[in-house]
């Protein structure tokens, strides 16, 4: 967002620097392609000045050259062979380069991605994410293609044509010194007149692709609503804008077109008749003529080539500049170089003074919090809704970092621990659990796939999902489509479940696991609960007080804040009391 005011990305000197940084990886690749560019241009320069030397012998045509121009004729055969051999070696460079390029971007990419913290994931809308990526690995693929097949070998070509045509004759020379800029003038002209449009398209195109996104993400409920005219007219809305904008550019560009073909035109007519002034003065032979204008013609005919470059890599410098910025983000969670990696944990943790704010938010979702969650124990957090529970979990995580205070892992503050060392220590059943979309036995077995099918089936049972995924038709093998749509709410918490005790975890984190079950279920999920937190730290977020009533201590979390925290039989029998309060109302609610 931050480049959203600059005049022009591509005269951003950061922007090919950071797109060479980018391509670290095929540095020494490209290098050797600009030399080998080099010499082939040079050595196609052979080829019209043989012509040349031929053409001058057949004009003072004398018998005795007739070998000579045999000679000429077969020298020239092979410098076109060494050409084309030249190109191979080139062209085989260029395809290496293109396909290396094209791995390493999406997979560096993915991996930026998947290790990229939550706080990013959340401030970021998927369909954008998918669309930096896609538009952006695309446009760096177009581009590079470009460079070496247009732009290095042009640039070449221009330059070893100016300095010929100066060796020829100056006045060749000056008059290609002077059309030329004024035809890069002009694209430079156009490109940056159409510089706001082309941001307001890019713009729109991430608007597009998110709204796409999110009507298909969510498209039960634009169905349950009957939305999906409202959904279709809204994004044809955008394509719309698009199309005309896109239209408006390319229409710009057409007119300058006409312009920049205008002063091509001028300069081979004044190459032309500056080379018939000169053969008749005598001052250039007939073959000179021929001679320059194969090369200022081909020059002109570069020119323009590298005009329409200019308008591409300008039209897709947005796209590019959007992927590097990707490529450049940072996560707001840093891991602490030499982090202790330990080998095992006590599970003992504590909260002091913790203080947190989320981004973009102004009231304070943890506010001086301070608790302890001792080893080997049940501890409960409960309380209203949107009171902080969920965050605490995720500062366990460290998936984000309090503003104030600390957080201490076996009385070690999480900063010091590298994130992935003491993280594999820790598992969550989350409120909504994510599901892949895989088979039953995959899902399950994600956080340890080297499990076998005993200690797969063995997890399931635990978490007492082995009857229903046996009703399933393939039972462990079933697919259970995207986010886990053909399971139900109860269904993909039991996967959840599962997948945690698999993980076999020092600390467990139960983030509302009981919330979409009958009450059946709920009382066996309980009592495996309760069989699971033997010798381990657990930590059971719940609504329904019933849950939670065996806990060794419960933490009541209101508006951010640690309202009480007791035994069930403490917090229950307080006057007052926040906890009591909320029991009273549950009996009362109670069916059963
Ligand atoms: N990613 C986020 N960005 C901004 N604010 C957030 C984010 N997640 C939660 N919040 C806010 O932080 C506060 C605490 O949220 P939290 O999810 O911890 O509540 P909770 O106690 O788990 O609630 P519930 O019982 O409904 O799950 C809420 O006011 C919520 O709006
Ligand atoms: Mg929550």
């Amino acid at each position: 967002m931050k480049k959203n005011n600059k005049e022009s990305f591509v005269k951003d000197k950061g922007f090919w620097f950071k797109l060479w940084e980018l391509l670290t990886p095929s540095k020494k690749r490209i290098k050797g392609l600009a030399v080998l560019t080099a010499v082939f241009e040079l050595a196609r320069l052979l080829g019209p000045y043989i012509l040349k030397i031929i053409i001058d012998k057949l004009v003072n045509f004398k018998p005795e050259d007739l070998i000579v121009i045999l000679y000429l004729i077969i020298l020239m055969f092979f410098s076109e062979e060494i050409n084309s051999l030249l190109h191979y070696f080139k062209d085989r460079i260029i395809f290496r380069l293109v396909t290396d390029v094209e791995y390493y971007l999406p997979v560096n990419a993915q991996k930026k991605l998947v290790f990229l913290n939550l706080d990013y994931h959340e401030s970021e809308n998927t369909g954008n994410k998918i669309i930096k990526i896609e538009r952006g690995v695309q446009k760096i693929i177009d581009l590079l293609v470009n460079m070496s097949w247009e732009v290095i070998p042009t640039l070449t070509q221009l330059l070893v044509t100016l300095i010929v045509l100066f060796i020829v004759d100056w006045r060749f020379g000056l008059s290609f010194l002077f059309f030329a800029p004024l035809f890069v003038f002009i694209t430079y002209k156009v490109n940056k007149d159409l510089q706001p449009t082309r941001r307001i398209r890019h713009k729109n195109y991430e608007i597009a692709s998110g709204k796409m996104v999110q009507s298909i993400i969510n498209i039960n409920t634009v169905k349950s609503f009957v939305q999906e005219k409202r959904e279709v007219k809204e994004y044809s809305s955008i394509r719309e804008k698009i199309r005309v904008n896109e239209l408006k550019e390319w229409f710009k560009l057409l007119r300058f077109g006409l312009g920049r073909n205008l002063v091509i035109d001028l300069g081979r007519t004044t190459i032309l008749l500056l080379g018939i002034y000169l053969v008749w003065q005598s001052k250039a032979s007939i073959g000179t003529l021929v001679f320059v204008i194969t090369l200022s013609e081909k020059a002109y005919f570069s020119l323009y080539r590298l005009s329409r470059f200019y308008d591409k890599v300008e039209e897709g410098a947005a796209a590019v500049d959007r992927f590097i910025d990707l490529t450049k983000e940072e996560s707001g969670v840093i891991n602490s170089k030499n982090g202790i990696t330990p080998k095992e944990i006590i599970g003992q943790i504590e909260f002091k003074k913790v203080d947190f704010v989320y981004k973009e938010s102004k009231n304070k979702a943890l506010n001086k919090v301070n608790l302890k969650i001792n080893s080997g124990c049940v501890t409960a957090l409960v309380g209203p809704s949107g009171g902080g529970k969920t965050t605490v979990a995720r500062m366990i995580y460290r998936h984000y970092d309090p503003q104030n205070g600390g957080v201490l892992l076996d009385d070690k503050n999480l900063k010091d621990y590298d994130l992935y060392g003491f993280r594999k220590f820790i598992a969550i059943v989350p409120q909504e659990v994510e599901i892949f979309n895989t088979s039953v036995r995959d899902n399950i077995a994600y956080a340890n796939p080297k499990a076998d099918f005993k200690e797969i089936k063995a997890a399931a049972k635990i978490a007492n999902a082995e009857e229903f995924i046996n009703q399933l038709s393939k039972k462990y093998d079933t697919l259970v489509g995207e986010r886990g749509i053909k399971l139900s709410g109860g269904q993909r918490q039991r996967i959840g479940i599962a997948r945690a005790v698999l993980a076999n975890p020092r600390i467990l984190i139960f983030d509302e696991a009981t919330s979409n079950l009958d009450s059946k279920s709920e009382k066996l999920i309980q009592a495996a609960m309760q069989k699971l937190s033997h010798g381990r730290t657990t930590i059971i977020i719940a609504h329904r007080l019933s849950t939670i009533k065996k806990a060794d201590k419960i933490i009541v979390l209101e508006d951010g804040q640690v309202a009480e925290q007791g035994s069930h039989y403490e917090l229950a029998n307080k006057k007052c009391g926040l906890y009591a309060e909320l029991l009273k109302l549950q009996r009362m609610g109670e069916v059963d």
